[in-house]
């Protein structure tokens, strides 16, 4: 299954989704690769034991190596502009989109949603978007009323699973281990955990 973790906006978790999902994915036996797409080459930072992270610099790298790749999970890091994430889309069975549940980042929603579509159109009917709960802030009481919107909204294209903000990430970002090496008792890491399992089961 290739996926595609993708929003035009930056700073929401795309690059931590696609190492904490590639590690959770990777932790019961199962191959991962990372395909760091993005100009930062964040996701190239990370070593996670059994995970595979590639750089693919230009439109052509990208789709050789999920051409080639024979892993289970190809997991592709995107920028954070659609038009430079767009090639990606063509190649994914599912997108994950996270997304904070903040006013400045449930607002961009209907522009992504519209390049899904018209990729969905443009011969890629099956691909599959999933929106991702990030960051979420059990203190800002306003936050629970914009999760609320998202799944009012969206329904079932939300995962289960919610991301809680915590500085875990970034600690283990410094350490360049992903949450599940670095603090695997913690809640962010059994977040990923969850993830992971739900993903499972869309490939199914
Ligand atoms: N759930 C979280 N709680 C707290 N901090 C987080 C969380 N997820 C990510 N971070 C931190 O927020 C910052 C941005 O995260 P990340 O790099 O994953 O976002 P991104 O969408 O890939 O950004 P960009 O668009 O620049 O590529 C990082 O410092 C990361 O460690
Ligand atoms: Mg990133």
């Amino acid at each position: 299954m290739i996926l595609a973790i993708l929003n035009q906006k930056g700073g929401v978790g795309k690059t931590t989704t696609a190492i904490n999902l590639a590690a959770a994915l990777a932790a019961n036996g199962e191959s991962v690769r990372v395909l760091d797409f993005d100009a930062q080459q964040q996701a190239a930072t990370f070593q996670v034991p059994n995970v595979e992270v590639e750089i693919t610099a230009t439109n052509a790298a990208l789709k050789k190596a999920v051409e080639k790749s024979t892993a289970t999970w190809t997991i592709i890091d995107c920028p954070p502009s659609l038009d430079e994430a767009a090639p990606a889309l063509p190649l994914a069975d599912l997108v994950i989109a996270p997304v904070p549940p903040r006013f400045q980042d449930i607002s961009g929603f209907a522009k992504l949603r519209q390049t899904v579509d018209a990729t969905r159109e443009r011969g890629n009917p099956h691909m599959q978007l999933r929106l991702l709960v990030t960051m979420r802030d059990a203190r800002v009481t306003l936050q629970a009323e914009y999760e609320a919107q998202m799944r009012g909204a969206f329904g079932r294209e939300v995962f289960t699973v919610v991301i809680p903000r915590t500085a875990t990430f970034e600690n283990a970002a410094s350490a360049h281990q992903s949450v599940l090496q670095f603090a695997p008792s913690t809640p962010a890491a059994a977040a990923y955990r969850a993830l992971a399992d739900e993903v499972r089961h869309l490939n199914k």
